[in-house]
């Protein structure tokens, strides 16, 4: 007697079960005929870096992209209610992600100059950079002017490249362009070039990361100051005023300094908040 009355339940429910599994299935048929209003989804911005850029953007063992320059635009993002992922870009194609609409935010240690500004939009700057240059430590280089003649490493298209072809002239078979500045080290110490010209704070990580690579840093005088700005497809105001605001946020909370004291060992030594272009 029991087992009857278990199986009529049991047959009993899976009707019932079978019956709601119709309903639901049912209940979404006019669904795709008449749609009802989509909650709006969560935007997310797409954040292109070229993650070869330790310590401001590199990628971990994990394959994840971390860094100044990610926890920077993750801190500022949160203060601006926006949502952000990170795609590893490139250098080569960064600027044209941007064009494209493959990217709408670039962070990269993105030097802000005039003649990019004329293609994209930077944000207010958030880092103060320099060139420096890399050499073995048996090198008897003093100066910048001294490479004059020498082969000399850059990762094509940066700002270190744009010193250096100044000084040897653009049709100079002595610069050596590289995709990535790693790989431009990485030919100073292999010793196919005499030098390195980079931003400061990539070439001391990679010499102080890389001791058996035995290299000794020269800065110069004539490298102009330079400012790291996070750029936006150009006219996109919304977003620029967004990551404005995020940034400002991120420099008057102090999380901007605890941020730079974790990568940098202080607080930076003047606000960049303070420095204009
Ligand atoms: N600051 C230099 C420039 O803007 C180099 C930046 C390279 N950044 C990178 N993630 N590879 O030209």
């Amino acid at each position: 007697m029991a087992s009857i009355t278990t199986r009529h339940f049991l047959q009993t429910a899976g009707t019932l079960v079978a019956g709601l599994v119709l309903a639901a299935c049912s209940k979404q048929e006019p669904a795709a005929s008449a749609p009802a209003a989509p909650a709006p989804a969560a935007r997310i911005y797409v954040v292109g870096t070229d993650a070869a850029y330790a310590p401001f953007e590199s990628q971990n063992e994990k394959g994840e992209i971390v860094g100044f320059d990610i926890e920077v635009v993750q801190a500022a993002a949160q203060q601006a209610g926006m949502d952000v992922k990170f795609l590893n870009t490139p250098w080569e194609g960064i600027f044209n992600s941007l064009g494209q609409g493959d990217r709408d935010l670039l962070v990269s240690a993105i030097t802000i100059t005039d003649e990019r500004k004329q293609t994209m939009d930077f944000s207010t700057p958030y880092f103060d950079a320099q060139q420096l240059i890399a050499v073995k430590k048996d090198s008897k280089i003093a100066k910048f002017d001294e490479l004059k003649n020498l082969k000399v490493g850059v990762q094509n298209g940066t700002t270190g490249d744009e010193v250096i072809t100044k000084l040897q002239g653009k049709d100079s078979a002595n610069v050596k362009r590289f995709e990535s500045t790693p790989l431009a080290l990485k030919e100073l110490e292999g010793g196919g070039v005499d030098a390195v010209v980079a931003d400061n704070g990539v070439v001391v990580h990679y010499v102080n990361n890389n001791v058996n690579a035995q290299f000794k840093t020269i800065s110069d005088a004539s490298f102009k100051a330079e400012q790291y700005g996070m750029a936006v497809k150009k006219g996109n105001a919304d977003l620029l005023e967004k990551i404005n605001k995020g940034l400002a946020a991120i420099k008057t909370d102090g999380s901007y300094d605890r941020i730079y004291a974790k990568y940098f060992g202080a607080a930076p030594a003047a606000p960049t908040a303070a420095a204009s272009k």
